[in-house]
Formats: C-alpha cells, structure tokens, sequence
C-alpha cells in the first residue's frame, strides 16, 4: 500500500472575482498550493498530482520542481479533476488516495497524517468541521452518527441549510473503490458540476465504509473569498510569528508585524510594529527592525538598526544605520557600521566599511570608501540621458553638501568638494575641489531698496 495525494487546482475563483487563479493567491508570501503541496509533501506520498486548468502555466510555474501535473481543460467539477488525476497516477487498487483542494493553506500535517492514520479499510474518509456559518459550504449529512451524504449548498434544502457540519474538501480514499464511484458521477445538481463529494453515497451503495474526521475549523477553512484569505493570513501570521518569538526573536506588536514564510530571523532580533519582511530577507542577531518597514529580498546584520524604511535587494551589514525614511535599492551594500540616513536613497551602490550618507541624498552606481563623510543634499548624476555611469569616491573624503557628483567620476582617498559644486572632473587624493563662482556683496543692499521702494510712491 503506498499513499498518492491529488491536489485540485483547476478552478478560476470567480468568487474572488480577481481575474488571476485563486490557488495562486498568497499567504505569507507564498502562493496557496505552494502551502498545500508543501503540507502533502510530509506524507512522503509516492506522487503527488496536482490538476491544473485556469491559467495551468502559471499555475505550473509557482510548483516546486518533481510535482506532477495534470491539464483538466475544462472545468467539470472536482469529481471530473480527481478522475483525471487517478488515471495520471494509476495507482494500485488498495493505495491510498488523498485529495486536497489548493485553496486550503492552513492545513496542517499532523491532521494529515491522523487522516491516512485513521482511514484504514474505509472506502472514504471526509475531513469535516463545524462552522458558525456554513454558508456556501457542502453539508455533511449522517444517519445514526455515520456519513451518509455531503450536499452542496445549492443543492440543499432549508432543512440541511441549518446543519453546521461541514465537508472540507479534504479526503481519504481506498484507490480502487474510488475509481469505481468516480466513474459514476453525476452532473445532475445545481450548479452542472460532477461533485467528488458525491463519490460517498456511491461508496456506501457498493457496500463500502465511510468515515468522517471532525478537524477544528482553522486549518481547514476553504479560501474563496479576499475577506476568507485575509483571515487566513492573519492565522498564518499568528503561526509565524509565534513560531519565531518561541525561537527567541522580540515582537513588539506581533498582531502588526508581517514575516513572510521564506524569511529568516536570528534569535536576539526585534522587530517594531508595521514592519514587512518578505522574500528571501534575513535579520541578524541583536538586529533592530522597524517600526514601519517594508524589507523584501534584503539582508539585515548582525546589531543593525533599520527605522521607518524600504529596503529591496538590499544588504545591510553588522551595526549599519538605516533610516528613518531610507530607500535602499537593489544592488545596496551598507558595509559595517555605515549609514543611510534620514530621506536617503541608494541603487547599486556599496559603502564600504563606516561610510556615512547621513541626510537627503541619491546615491546611484557608486562605490563610496571606508570612513567617507558624504554631505546633506549629494547627488550622484549617474545617468546622462543615454547610460549609466559610475561614481567612485576613496577611503575618508569628505564630500561637501550639495555636491553634484557628474558621473563618470572619482573621488580620491582624503580628498575634499565645497558645498554647492558640481564636481564633473576627478579630484585627486588629498586635494579639494571647489566649484563656484565667487560671492559678490552689494554693501547697502537693504537700505538701496528701501530708498527705491519710497521714491516709487
Ligand atoms: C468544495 C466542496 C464542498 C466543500 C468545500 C470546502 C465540491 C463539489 N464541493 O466546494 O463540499 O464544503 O469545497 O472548501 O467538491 N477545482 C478543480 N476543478 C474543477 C473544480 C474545482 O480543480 O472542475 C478545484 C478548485 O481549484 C479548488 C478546489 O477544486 O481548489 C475546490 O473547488 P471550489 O470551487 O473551491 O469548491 P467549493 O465550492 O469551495
Ligand atoms: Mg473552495
């Protein structure tokens, strides 16, 4: 006997009404089936199929590598997708066959594993749960306490409309017997669609045993709706975050702080409320992040302190300063202890090691030396209206405020720029260079004005 999983991810969502795959939607960072297949994966099935239809190659594109497809062209219903995907698999008679719809990301892995623990020589087991509103949900009917049917929504009567037990689409079944009934759907219902939950009263007239599991409703809310996914990332977040401050990171406010699932955080790091972390970003060590920032793809080191700031694709070394309101672009390498500071923003750039941008600067292509001051206002001109160009300034110089640097340019090792210069030549070490036209005084300025001002009266 070995375990198949087949995870249902044709549909549109047109409930959603968001014109891109439902399944694709992401908690976390991380598209719906992602989680499905990932909590599938720790059955260690023999395969997992997963049925594709609405927009199959993005679909297919967000599986991970070694998941099986199968194209469900038109969507029939999940009977029709779970038919496709038992042929696709051929398993043998007495496998067992998961099914999983790829809009349940909370499902855990200890449900699944009591799910094929508990299903035994059961023709089906139906994972249900009870639901202050069932609404939109198939209802689980029983007779003396066994499953005997689960109807549709659409297809109830007021009567089964007020039962609060309801079928996930989470199931077990013994592959042969499922072959068998899957053959024998219907469309005859409201919606024209072959049901796979109808697959259990078949199962019962050929004299086989079903079963229900009753699940906590958290884990197996079906997402069909922005409100519904909106409350299952907030359970996801809650996992996450729980997750982490168990592993010794500080959440001020965990209810406000938003880590995606690919995201590592190291032990002694705090986190301030309002604050994303996403992609492939980390944070080190003794790390201050926050409040109100926004990190995708970016690493933060060790006793780094990162306030009120976007980081993408940026890397933050050991005791660096960002921010409050810093715009670190791709390519950014804050080297230790140096600093972006206050309405900064940097692209494709390094500061080396101490290297300080301290206030209201862009600074684009270059690469800024070890102990370099660069004053308030400096601009690197990086871009003459055809390429890119690059600005190099050297170890411990000193670059006056407002300073146009035309790129190309460099900037020697302990060399200097007034305030106010537009430097487009280099400046060699130690030198300084000043670009202005010299001040003028008009002495009696005021009282010239003042006088002029009468006589036109
Ligand atoms: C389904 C169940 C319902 C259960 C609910 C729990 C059916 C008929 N109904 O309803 O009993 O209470 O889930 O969340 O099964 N899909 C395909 N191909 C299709 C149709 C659907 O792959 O032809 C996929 C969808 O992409 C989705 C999953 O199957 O991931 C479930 O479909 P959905 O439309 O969400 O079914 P529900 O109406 O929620
Ligand atoms: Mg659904």
């Amino acid at each position: 006997m070995s375990v198949h999983v087949v995870i249902l991810a044709a549909g549109e969502g047109t409930r959603m009404k968001a014109g891109r795959p439902k399944v694709l939607q992401e908690v976390a960072g991380k598209a719906m089936v992602s989680w499905v297949v990932e909590a599938a994966a720790s059955l260690t099935p023999s395969r997992t199929m997963v049925v594709v239809g609405h927009e199959a190659e993005a679909v297919v594109s967000a599986l991970p590598e070694g998941i099986d497809t199968v194209l469900q062209a038109e969507q029939l219903g999940t009977a029709h997708a779970t038919r496709l995907a038992v042929a696709a698999l051929d398993p043998a008679a007495d496998d067992v066959i998961v099914v999983l719809p790829g809009d349940t990301p909370l499902i855990a892995n200890a449900t699944l594993a009591a799910l094929v623990a508990g299903h035994g020589d059961r023709g089906a087991t139906v994972v249900t749960t009870r639901l202050a509103d069932p609404t939109g949900y198939g209802r689980i009917l029983r007779t003396e306490g066994e499953v005997t049917a689960v109807v549709e929504h659409l297809d109830a009567t007021d009567e089964q409309l007020a039962i609060d037990e309801v079928a996930t689409a989470i199931y077990a079944f013994a592959a042969g017997p499922l072959r068998v009934a899957l053959d024998r759907v219907e469309s005859d219902n409201a919606q024209g669609e072959q049901y796979l939950p109808d697959v259990i009263g078949l199962m019962l007239e050929a004299g086989h045993h079903v079963g229900g599991m009753a699940v906590p409703p958290e884990e197996v809310a079906g997402v069909n709706s922005f409100d519904q996914l909106a409350e299952a990332a907030e359970v996801m977040r809650r996992r996450i975050n729980q997750d982490w401050m168990r592993q010794g990171v500080m959440m001020v406010d965990p209810a406000r702080t938003y880590i995606d699932a690919g995201v590592l955080l190291s032990a002694g790091a705090v986190v301030y409320p309002g604050t994303h972390i996403e992609g492939t970003s980390t944070v080190g060590a003794g790390a201050r992040v926050g409040p109100d920032t926004h990190v995708t793809d970016s690493h933060i080191g060790e006793d780094a302190r990162v306030r009120y700031s976007v980081l993408e694709g940026a890397d933050v070394r050991a005791r660096a300063q960002v921010g409050p309101y810093a715009f670190l672009r791709p390519g950014t390498v804050l080297g230790p202890e140096s600093k972006a500071g206050t309405h900064v923003e940097i692209k494709n750039s390094t500061l080396e090691a101490g290297a300080k941008v301290p206030h209201l600067s862009y600074i684009g292509d270059a690469t800024i030396g070890e102990e370099a001051n660069v004053g308030a206002g400096t601009i690197t001109c990086n871009w003459d209206g055809y390429d890119k160009h690059r600005t190099t300034i050297g170890p411990r110089a000193r670059i006056g405020s407002d300073t146009m640097l035309v790129a190309p340019v460099e900037i020697g090792e302990e060399a200097w720029t007034g305030a106010g210069s537009v430097i487009s030549k280099d400046v060699p070490p130690g030198s300084l260079a000043v670009e202005r036209t010299p001040q003028r005084e008009i002495p009696g300025y005021a009282e010239k004005r003042r006088e002029r001002a009468e006589s036109e009266e």
